[in-house]
C-alpha cells in the first residue's frame, strides 16, 4: 500500500540543499509540521546515495543517544556509539529532527562536532578524537516557536547552519500538484476545495481564531478518502472537521459551518 513518493520541489529547496552540501554547509529547515521536512530530506539522501541517520528530539533525548554510552554485557564494559558518532565516523547523512524540542545541554556536544575542526572528543571512554569522514552532512529542522515544547536555539548552535530554508504550506496549485502525486485519480474541483479549507483553517489558526492548522498530511487523506468514494463533505468533516470537537462545541461548531458554506448543508 504505502509507496515512496518521490519529493516535488516546488520552491527549489533541494537545489540549495545541493549548494549546501558542496559547499559544506550545514542546513536547518525551519517551518511547521506537515510541510514536507522529512520528504525533502529523504529525497536528498536517496539523491546523494547517501544512509540517512535520524534522530527526533524530544525532552526525553539524552547526551546518550548522540554520543554513546558505555554498556556492560557478559562481564566485560564496552561503548555503543551514539547515532552522531556513527554518521560521522560513516559519512552519513545526519537528519536532526525537531532539534529545538531537546533540553539545551545535550545540545552542547552538537557545538563540538558541528563546528569547523568536525570532531568529538570521546571523554566517556578512551578520550579518542573521532574526526568526521568526507562528506559527513547535517540536516536540523526546527518548529516555529509557537509550537508547544519548543525552545529556541542557542545562538552558537544557529550558527553552526548558515543556510536556512523556509518551508511554508505551498500554493493551491502547488499542494494540487502534490497531492495528486500521492492520489492517482481523484476529482480535481474536489480537491481543490478540500486545499482551500484547509487554507481557510490554516489562515484562522494563524491568527489564533482557531487551535489547529491541518497540514499537507490532512489535504492528501482527503483526498485519498474522497477517492475511495467517500462524499466530499463526509471526507471534509473526518479529516477536518472532527478534530476540533477537542476543543469544546464552539471551537468545533466555528469549523462544522465553515464545511456546510463550502460544501453544502
Ligand atoms: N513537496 C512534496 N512533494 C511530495 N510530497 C510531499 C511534499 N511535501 C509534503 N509531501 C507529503 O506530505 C506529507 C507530510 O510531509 P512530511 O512528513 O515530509 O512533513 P514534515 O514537515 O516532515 O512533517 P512534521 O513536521 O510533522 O515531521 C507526506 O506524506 C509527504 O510525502
Ligand atoms: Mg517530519
Amino acid at each position: 500500500m504505502l509507496q515512496e513518493v518521490s519529493y516535488l520541489d516546488w520552491n527549489n529547496s533541494l537545489k540549495i540543499l545541493n549548494k549546501a552540501y558542496e559547499a559544506g554547509l550545514f542546513v536547518l529547515v525551519i517551518g511547521p509540521k506537515g510541510t514536507g521536512k522529512t520528504s525533502l530530506v529523504r529525497d536528498f539522501a536517496k539523491s546523494k546515495n547517501s544512509k540517512l541517520d535520524s534522530i527526533n528530539f524530544s525532552l526525553r533525548t539524552r547526551e546518550s543517544h548522540l554520543v554513546g554510552s558505555k554498556t556492560l554485557t557478559e562481564g566485560t564494559v564496552s561503548f555503543e556509539e551514539g547515532i552522531l558518532l556513527k554518521s560521522m565516523r560513516e559519512g552519513n547523512v545526519l537528519y536532526l529532527d525537531e532539534i529545538n524540542s531537546a533540553e539545551a545541554d545535550v545540545l552542547l556536544r552538537l557545538d563540538e562536532a558541528l563546528d569547523d575542526r568536525r570532531q568529538v572528543i570521546l571523554k566517556e571512554s578512551t578520550g579518542e578524537v573521532i574526526t568526521a569522514k568526507e562528506n559527513w552532512f547535517v540536516i536540523a529542522t526546527i518548529n516555529p516557536l509557537t509550537h508547544s515544547g519548543t525552545k529556541e536555539l542557542p545562538p552558537q548552535l544557529l550558527s553552526r547552519f548558515p543556510v536556512r530554508i523556509r518551508l511554508e504550506y505551498p500554493p493551491e496549485d502547488i499542494e494540487l500538484e502534490i497531492i495528486k502525486k500521492h492520489v492517482s485519480d481523484a476529482d480535481e474541483d474536489t480537491i481543490k476545495q478540500g486545499i482551500k479549507l484547509a487554507n481557510t483553517l490554516r489562515q484562522a489558526a494563524a491568527v489564533e481564531e482557531l487551535f489547529y492548522s491541518p497540514s499537507l498530511r490532512e489535504t492528501i487523506s482527503f483526498g485519498k478518502l474522497v477517492s475511495a468514494e467517500v462524499t466530499p463533505k463526509e471526507a471534509a468533516n473526518i479529516v477536518f472537521g472532527n478534530v476540533y470537537s477537542q476543543w469544546g462545541q464552539v471551537e468545533y461548531q466555528k469549523v462544522s459551518d465553515i464545511i456546510s458554506s463550502m460544501f453544502g448543508k
